[in-house]
């Protein structure tokens, strides 16, 4: 598939600032409000007492700052942060092997932790609970369990698939942190602060207004903001205005929702072709020639949450939003009993 320029997922173009650009403390990180409260208190008490943080679970879209909060944590605690993921730990012993060389306070980042394997897994349950690792030395009838003390660690664990965490892991968890689509002003504030960082001068309203297509997502409000300042530095005077702002979204084909040309051809498709649905998701996916899934997982979502198609039993429906963006007018022999058309207001 094609790069899209709103994916939510790390392309190579975002490593570079992706560094420079993350926030070191939980003070210069914006939004989140919730999880941010909830960890003040926990990261102070733990500090207080000379204990390690209790286990933390990140979970939540990508791109919203879970890999960002796991750096914070780990040093707002004066630990050190070790870092792997899911899929990286093949076997018991790679994982045996990473927790017995840590130290007090230290932080054992797992990135994708869905994807851990069930054995592997389950070295992670007396290291969460205890602190202790227990080895089996022998085989058969002499094999014989011991029990190694662990240092006390804190695990974070990040995914951006909860549901497929088996409960025995879940419920090992002290602190459980959802992360939400940011708001379009902390979105914005984020976009100011990047600017800063980048050396680069933005006006208010076209910081807002790349926000507003950032799709509530911080990673894509980074990428757009520095694609609009190429933009700028050729086309406008450098500084990035509002009409800069407007003309480079417009070339680089984001709306003013932050869709991209699929998103509204998806919307198109149910409105113009399927008489605003319900549409089956596979007839609509053969119909503008994506796979299914690509629909499913890359484009739908968004769509839904923003409130521009709804899931119905008999398929997609357009929503009044979706009509309203694209200019459309709801057919008056389309509108069924209870569902209101634009009209009805
Ligand atoms: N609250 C925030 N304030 C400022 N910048 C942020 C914030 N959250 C995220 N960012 C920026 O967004 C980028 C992406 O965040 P991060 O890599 O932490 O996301 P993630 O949730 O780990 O994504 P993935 O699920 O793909 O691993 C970071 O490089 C950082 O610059
Ligand atoms: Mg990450």
């Amino acid at each position: 598939m094609e790069e899209r320029i709103v994916t939510a997922s790390n392309l190579d173009e975002d490593r570079d600032n992706e560094y420079s650009l993350r926030p070191q403390r939980l003070k210069e990180y914006i939004g989140q409000k919730k999880v941010k409260d909830k960890l003040k208190i926990f990261i102070e008490a733990a500090k207080k007492r000379k204990e390690a943080l209790d286990h933390v679970l990140l979970y939540g879209p990508p791109g919203l700052g879970k890999t960002t909060l796991a750096n914070i944590i780990a040093m707002e605690m004066g630990g050190t942060l070790k870092v792997t993921s899911g899929p990286a730990i093949e076997r018991a012993g790679d994982l045996a092997a990473i927790l017995t060389s840590l130290n007090d306070y230290d932080v054992l980042f797992i990135d994708e932790i869905h994807r851990l394997n069930r054995n592997v897994e389950e070295i992670l349950y007396p290291a969460m609970e205890d602190y202790a690792l227990d080895i089996v030395i022998g085989k058969g009838a002499s094999a014989k369990s011991i029990r190694l003390d662990l240092p006390k660690f804190t695990l974070i664990g990040a995914t951006t698939r909860v549901g497929l965490l088996t409960s025995p892991l879940r419920d090992r968890f002290g602190v459980l942190c959802p992360m939400e689509f940011y708001e379009n002003d902390e979105l914005k504030e984020i976009i100011v602060r990047s600017a800063r960082i980048l050396n680069t001068e933005i006006d208010e309203e076209a910081a807002y207004e790349i926000g507003k297509r950032s799709r509530g997502t911080p990673r894509i409000a980074n990428r757009l903001l520095k694609r609009v300042r190429d933009y700028s530095d050729v086309r406008g005077t450098g500084i990035i205005d509002l009409e800069t702002t407007k003309a480079a979204l417009e070339l680089l084909d984001v709306d003013k929702e932050g869709f991209d040309s699929i998103d509204n051809k998806i919307l198109t498709a149910i409105i113009d072709s399927f008489n605003g649905g319900p549409v089956g998701l596979e007839t609509l996916a053969y119909f503008i020639g994506e796979e299914l899934d690509t629909i499913q997982d890359v484009y739908e979502p968004y769509l839904l949450q923003k409130g521009f198609i709804i899931r119905t039993p008999r398929g997609r429906v357009a929503s009044d939003s979706a009509y309203v963006h694209l200019n459309r007018v709801k057919k008056p022999d389309r509108v069924s009993g209870n569902q209101s058309s634009i009209f009805d207001k």
